[in-house]
């Protein structure tokens, strides 16, 4: 798979077989059978119908599924997606004016330079919860909160506060409340880490240098086309699916791929270019199939932080001038539960 550009060199994305498979025989298509028990569906309406039909269960919630048990209510989630929002909001009001370095190894700096951006100041045992090398194994991250827990955390560190997401912790009393605090801290702090760094190094992949007039937006729009950070929503065995479409079973759980629905000829124009300027007509809220933040009725929380973040992130990149190494014209895509290109080297242009 290429992207090619008149000013950027061709550069090839090696997808990981799973995918590159999906993408070379559903291209196109509307629902087939993935294995005995899944069907896949990149048809528009049909996954418009899916994801309308009942509301996501608290199992297939990315961020507020049950923690250790615990199922996490509607005001808790309420609660920590307002503090991360502020944390967020507070992070996006400090100066650009601070010196930053933004060269090396994507999606790795961008996750850093957001780790202390938002969460800065808080103490080293909260921000080791959004280490990228937790995201291997779930238990490996249970066992770090589990001994981060064992101690109160000082409510504030040094002369700067710490965050809101950080507070929920310092005023949780007892252990298994910290545990549980903390582990609510990494299931946001982490996303905020994760998605924006690897939504910013797809949209460096597939389009740097970007012409000078277009706008970030456009380009991040464009960017969660093509390389959706959220490629696939996964909705378990539901008969109100076999309603909507005899080919689904009642046992079978049901993969919606906006991988596949962003590039589907029937809604796109030359649908594998990047083109950010198709933007400036195209309505993201409302473009058949296009669900990088999920459907409207259930729409991702936080992509009111992801975008300015994002934003940001890019802005600084292109002030700097900074790009892939002309030099690098290859990267990959690993199978992961977040689509995103690694490995890619910036530096200056
Ligand atoms: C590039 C960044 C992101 C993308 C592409 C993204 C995408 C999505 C998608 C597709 C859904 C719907 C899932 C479904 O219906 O099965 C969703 C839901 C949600 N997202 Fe995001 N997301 C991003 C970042 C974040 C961040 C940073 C946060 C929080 C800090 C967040 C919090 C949530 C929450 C709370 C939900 C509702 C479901 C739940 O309770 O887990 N997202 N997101």
């Amino acid at each position: 798979m290429s992207t090619t550009g008149t000013e950027r060199p061709t550069r090839e994305t090696v997808f990981a077989p799973r995918i590159e498979d999906l993408l070379r025989n559903y291209r196109g298509a509307g629902v087939f059978r993935l294995d005995e028990s899944t069907v896949g569906v990149a048809d528009a309406s049909l996954m418009d119908a899916i994801l309308s039909a009942r509301p996501a269960n608290q199992f297939e919630r990315p961020t507020f599924k049950p923690l250790r048990g615990r199922s996490i209510g509607r005001p808790e989630a309420s609660a920590v997606m307002r503090a991360v929002g502020q944390d967020v909001r507070a992070a996006l009001a400090t100066s650009l004016d601070t010196p930053v370095r933004l060269t090396g190894e994507w999606p790795q700096v961008g996750h850093r330079y957001l780790r202390d951006l938002v969460f800065g100041p808080d103490p080293h045992r909260l921000r080791v919860l959004v280490d990228r090398r937790l995201e291997l194994t779930p238990k490996l991250t249970w066992a770090v909160i589990a001994a981060g827990a064992a101690r109160p955390v000082a409510p504030a560190a040094g002369h700067l506060p710490l965050s809101g997401l950080a507070g929920l912790v310092t005023s949780a009393e007892g252990y298994a409340a910290r545990r549980h605090a903390m582990g609510l801290y990494r299931r946001a702090a982490a996303p905020v880490c994760f998605t924006v760094s690897a939504l910013v190094t797809n949209a460096l992949w597939l389009g740097a240098p970007f012409d000078e007039g277009t706008p970030d937006t456009h380009i991040l729009l464009e960017s969660l086309r093509l390389l959706p950070p959220s490629w696939n929503l996964l909705r378990v065995a539901s008969p109100e699916f076999t309603a909507l479409d005899g080919r689904i079973r009642t046992s079978d759980d049901v993969l919606m791929l906006p991988l596949l629905s962003h590039r589907s000829p029937a809604h796109w124009d030359d649908p594998e270019a990047f083109r950010p300027e198709r933007w400036e007509s195209a309505d993201p809220d409302d473009h058949p199939g296009y669900l990088p933040f999920g459907h409207a009725g259930e729409r991702c929380w936080g992509r009111h932080m992801v975008m300015p973040l994002a934003e940001r992130l890019l802005g600084l990149l292109r002030r700097d001038r900074l790009r892939v190494h002309p030099g690098q014209l290859t990267a990959k895509v690993p199978l992961a539960g977040l689509l995103g290109v690694t490995g890619v080297s910036v530096t200056r242009g």
